[in-house]
């Protein structure tokens, strides 16, 4: 049995046997004239596994070939001039050393054995959860374990891109790396490799990861977002609230709240590449002031926000009120405008005394006043800005009915035959009716609307005019005239022009004669002649019948 300590060279070893082999070794390599092989040479064994060691020589007559090591062995065959061990469990790099005596001279041999062994353990240091771009991420990789170091190297990876290589030392190995922060990197994988090259010992290159890491980067820009809000909100009313902030990334992982004081809005948020977009509705249900909105964004751990003042005010009025709308001729009526505190206001041009106080004022209502509008103008100030509200109400009153004589003619010439319009109107509130009947034979006659006239429409009338105010009535008097028949008017023209001819000639005889005596005499009676006119107009007016 050999014994089981770890040593560096066969040369510690404390058996008898080794202090031989290495006092001999310089000798027996001087004299040796056979060789002794040891197979295989330069042995990569993974830790704990097992090789089989074959000692052979050419020597012909060769006695005890043993194989020196600390490492467990066991002979599993022998032939001539060969001897083969197995060694099981083996877990470091040590030297196996063969011996042999061939005609009474040593001869030895010597293989290392070289253990590899994979990392224990591989882990890419933890990344912060969110990264600003354009700050610089340190990287760090732990390998633990693995040997043989020389051929072990720690590889830090973005995706498949190599950021950074090292080589083991010792125990732990560290590998870092910095990089700037991209927008590209935002999702990208980072991890840690580990690398055993033993391809030089034809056994090729092992190699294993540690779990991704995927890094999440951002851009929140310093500058405050946009917040469109109205100035002034009055109590009870709403208004849409905008809040929108450029140069994110990536927006759609931003987080915006609206609020409206302390009470949040209930905001929809939209982005569209690199902008984002909240919008609420601000509803003035808390009271009156100066109130805030604010607009809060929050991305990667980090928070942005902007401020507006809003001033929430009430306005309340104006109120118009008549004491009745709608009154008899002769009533008092009173007419007031009210408002809310604060509220100036000004009915029909009067200015109540202060603010917050109505204005009234009594009217005897008379037929004028029908249909008659009271304005009512209030304002606010709020803030530095007047706010205007107007109001109106109109009065009505109950008069009537009136028949105005100078718009009904009562005493009516008529001509047969002709078309004519019995003009008449009636006033009041309400519209009052008006019916024109005969007073001998109550036959209706259509007011305001043409009719040719007959003579049977000769007579007195009396026109009433009725409301529920009650009834007034108008006495017309309409005359029919006969009409000459149309060969005494001809007569009438022939004579006419006849009479005029003979005047016309008269006057220049008189004018002849005076001419011839050379006495001026005038007789005027001359020029009076018994004839009676008719308006041509009139004549030329006649219905062709
Ligand atoms: C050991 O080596 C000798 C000579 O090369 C060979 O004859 C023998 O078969 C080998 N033994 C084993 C177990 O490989
Ligand atoms: C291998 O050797 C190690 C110590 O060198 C020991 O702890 C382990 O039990 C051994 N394994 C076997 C299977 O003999
Ligand atoms: C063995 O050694 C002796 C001298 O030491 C030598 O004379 C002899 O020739 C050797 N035999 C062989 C086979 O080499
Ligand atoms: C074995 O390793 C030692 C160093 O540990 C080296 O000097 C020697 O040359 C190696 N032997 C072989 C056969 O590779
Ligand atoms: C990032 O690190 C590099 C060196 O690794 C340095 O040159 C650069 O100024 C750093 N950039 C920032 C923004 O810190
Ligand atoms: C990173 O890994 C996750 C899953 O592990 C995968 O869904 C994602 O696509 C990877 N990202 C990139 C940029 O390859
Ligand atoms: C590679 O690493 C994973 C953990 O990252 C581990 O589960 C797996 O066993 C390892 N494979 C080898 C061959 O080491
Ligand atoms: C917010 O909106 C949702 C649906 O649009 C509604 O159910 C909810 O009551 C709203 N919350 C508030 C505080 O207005
Ligand atoms: C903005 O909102 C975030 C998340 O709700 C909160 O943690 C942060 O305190 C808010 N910032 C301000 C200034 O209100
Ligand atoms: C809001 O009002 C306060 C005073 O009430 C004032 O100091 C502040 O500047 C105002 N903010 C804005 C954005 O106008
Ligand atoms: C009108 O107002 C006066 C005093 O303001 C009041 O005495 C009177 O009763 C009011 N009249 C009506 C009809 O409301
Ligand atoms: C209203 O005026 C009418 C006439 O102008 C008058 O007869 C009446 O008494 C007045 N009524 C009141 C309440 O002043």
């Amino acid at each position: 049995m050999v014994p089981l300590e770890p040593l560096p060279g066969a040369c510690r070893t404390p058996l008898i046997s080794l202090l031989l082999v290495c006092c001999l070794l310089p000798l027996g390599a001087q004299r040796q004239e056979f060789s002794l092989q040891v197979e295989p040479q330069d042995m990569v064994v993974s830790a704990g596994g097992s090789l089989l060691v074959n000692c052979s020589t050419d020597c012909p007559h060769p006695k005890s070939i043993t194989l020196e090591t600390y490492l467990f062995k066991e002979t599993v065959g022998s032939g001539l001039g060969w001897e083969a061990f197995q060694l099981n469990n083996v877990t470091g790099d040590s030297k196996v050393l063969c011996s042999v005596l061939c005609n009474g001279s040593q001869i030895t041999g010597s293989s290392n054995i070289t253990v590899y062994r994979f990392p224990k353990r591989v882990e890419l240091a933890p990344l912060p959860p969110w990264q600003p771009v354009g700050e610089n991420l340190t990287l760090r990789c732990q390998v633990e374990g693995g040997a043989p170091q020389a051929h072990l190297s720690a590889v830090l990876l973005r995706g498949e891109e190599e950021l950074s290589r090292q080589l083991a030392v010792g125990e732990s190995t560290e590998v870092m790396a910095t990089v700037l922060a991209r927008r590209d990197d935002h999702g990208a994988n980072f991890s840690c490799r580990w690398e055993l090259d033993l391809r030089p010992q034809g056994l090729g290159l092992f190699q294993n990861s540690s779990a991704p890491r995927q890094l999440r980067t951002f851009v929140l820009p310093v500058t405050p977002s946009r917040l469109i809000v109205p100035r002034f909100l009055e109590v009870g009313t709403s208004r849409p609230v905008d809040c929108t902030l450029d140069g994110l990334f990536p927006a759609s992982e931003a987080q915006v709240q609206l609020a409206l004081g302390d009470q949040m809005l209930n905001s929809s948020v939209s982005s569209q590449g690199d902008t984002l977009t909240a919008t609420a509705t601000a509803t003035a249900s808390t009271e009156e002031g100066a109130w805030e909105i604010v607009c809060n964004v929050t991305l990667g751990g980090e928070s942005r926000e902007i401020r507006e003042n809003l001033t929430i005010y009430s306005f309340w009025g104006p109120i118009m009120n008549l004491s009745e709308p709608t009154v008899p001729e002769g009533t008092t009526v009173n007419v007031t405008c009210a408002a809310g505190p604060r509220v100036q206001v000004t009915l029909d041009g009067v200015p109540a005394k202060g603010p917050g106080q109505l204005v009234q004022f009594q009217l005897n209502a008379t037929e004028k006043d029908d249909r008659r509008s009271f304005f009512c103008k209030a304002t606010l100030e709020v803030d530095g800005m007047i706010l205007h509200r107007n109001r109106s109400v109109q009065l009505r009153v109950l008069y009537g009915p009136k028949i105005d004589p100078a718009r009904c003619p009562q005493h009516l010439m008529w001509k047969e035959r002709r078309i004519h319009v019995l003009q008449c109107q009636a006033q009041g509130n309400p519209d009052p009716q008006l019916l024109c009947l005969q007073k001998s034979s109550g036959v209706q006659v259509s007011v305001g609307i043409p009719f040719r006239v007959t003579l049977n429409y000769s007579g007195t009338y009396f026109c009433r005019a009725t409301s529920s105010q009650g009834t007034k009535t108008l006495t017309v008097v309409m005359n029919v005239q006969v009409r000459k028949p149309l060969s005494v008017t001809i007569a009438m023209v022939v004579l006419t022009i006849l009479g005029f001819a003979i005047v016309t000639a008269a006057f220049l005889y008189v004018f002849w004669v005076q001419k011839q005596s050379a006495i001026y005499h005038v007789n005027r009676g001359s020029t009076w002649l018994p004839l009676t006119s008719k308006q041509p107009d009139e004549a030329l007016g006649e219905e062709p019948s």
